[in-house]
């Protein structure tokens, strides 16, 4: 791409009725530098046409699978220039590796895969093509998360010793796949979901926000798992006991059966000399505890946070932004990504971006979580 115009999208999902496919292109639009051109919408053809004419694209461009999608971009002058991934977590990898085949980069939805030998498979492939590989842990994209990220990594805090990690959702209270709610339905079953219910969905989200902001590991956990609507087939709620490469340790909640917790994102993080506490609900505001002096409330963009929280804000203080532009700033990094790579740096990917080494933690912690659960012990990672 040697003249400047905006990157070309191509997205998989997102077909009528989804969640997160407009997400993707209302984030990766935000900031002008990128723009739906096609997709495979939807696994039915004529779903994916009225997806694409919704989304104003050429109706050409409206394709019945991903494999036809990747077949005939490859033959246009105005190609797409990256795929996105927004289907249910069964088709995550087999996109990414046809799409990073074919020699295009991708941006995908979490889980990356369906188990641990699939994302090690898919990091040979995403390692082997040289191709920018990232992944929308959307909770990365907000400011006050990058400040709290800023306040562990400067030392601020003092060295970490307790993190309490909540995510608790109660749209699954009640049996509502049966109903054939569409989000409910693939999500309760494991041939599309894949084998971690509540811990794959969300808990996986707690799990990368936990990692990115203390910047430390865990080695080991103990999770209890539980199914509790009747019937269900995959777990809906999750505590997991976590050790930390530090000798922190951390607890972490999940459950979508929390009835009336609409997204109820939560991280605590005690270090020795102060705390934070962030709420995606009021993502706004972050509060900072000191051991010797008084608590403190830091406001989004304003002038005094660290320059990584500042360059995640596009608006003066006072102006909220929230789940799109936090999305956004996933998307704006993996512009500039697109942007290194193209000019031959080898190593592209930005470090407040996530990606496939984010994938592999997630995996990780997915089937550790489910095997402690059944074993019911402590294992290592
Ligand atoms: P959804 O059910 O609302 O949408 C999925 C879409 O993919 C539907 O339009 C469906 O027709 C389409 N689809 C299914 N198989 C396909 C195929 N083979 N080819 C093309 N299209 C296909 O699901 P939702 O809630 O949007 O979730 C999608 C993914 O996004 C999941 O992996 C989920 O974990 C992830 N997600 C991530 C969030 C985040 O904050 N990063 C939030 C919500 C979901």
């Amino acid at each position: 791409m040697a003249e400047k115009r905006k990157w070309r999208m191509g997205m998989v999902g997102g077909g009528p009725g989804a969640f997160i496919g407009p997400v993707h292109k209302m984030a990766a639009e935000l900031d002008g530098r990128m723009e739906l051109v096609a997709g495979a919408f939807s696994q039915s053809g004529e779903k994916s046409r009225a997806a694409g004419e919704a989304f104003r694209i050429d109706p050409a461009r409206a394709y019945a699978n991903y494999n036809e999608m990747l077949a005939a971009e490859r033959m246009r002058k105005d190609a797409i220039d990256f795929v996105v991934i927004a289907t249910p977590n069964n088709t995550h990898f087999p996109v990414a590796r046809a799409a990073l085949e074919a020699g295009f980069p991708v941006m995908s939805d979490k889980p990356a895969t369906m188990s641990y030998a699939e994302v090690e498979e898919l990091a040979k492939i995403v390692a082997k093509s040289g191709l920018p590989y990232g992944l929308t842990h959307t909770y990365a994209g907000y400011a006050l998360v990058r400040e709290a990220r800023h306040l562990c990594g400067s030392g601020q805090l003092g060295p970490i010793r307790k993190i309490v990690a909540e995510y608790l959702q109660g749209w699954l209270s009640q049996p509502i796949e049966a109903t054939g709610q569409k989000q409910a339905a693939w999500r309760s079953d494991p041939r599309l979901n894949g084998p971690g219910g509540c811990i794959g969905d969300i808990g996986v989200h707690a799990f990368h926000l936990l990692e990115y902001v203390t910047g430390l590991h865990v080695t080991s956990m103990n999770a209890v798992l539980r199914t509790v609507v009747p019937g269900r087939k995959l777990d809906d709620d999750c505590s997991a006991m976590l050790r930390l490469d530090n000798g922190a340790e951390g607890v972490l909640m999940a459950s979508q059966i929390a009835t009336g917790e609409g997204n109820g994102m939560r991280l605590r993080i005690y270090g020795e000399h102060g705390s934070i506490d962030w709420r995606q609900e009021d993502p706004n505001r972050l509060r900072v505890k000191w051991g010797d002096k008084p608590e403190e409330i830091r406001h989004a963009a304003a002038g005094y946070l660290s320059a990584d929280a500042r360059a995640a804000a596009r608006l003066p203080g006072g102006h909220p932004e929230g789940y799109i532009e936090a999305f956004a700033v996933l998307y704006r990094e993996f512009a500039d990504a697109l942007e290194a790579w193209r000019d031959g740096n080898p190593s592209p990917m930005p470090a407040t971006l996530p990606g496939i080494e984010a994938a592999m933690r997630g995996m990780r912690f997915v089937e550790r979580g489910i095997e402690s659960s059944h074993k019911r012990t402590w294992l290592d990672f």
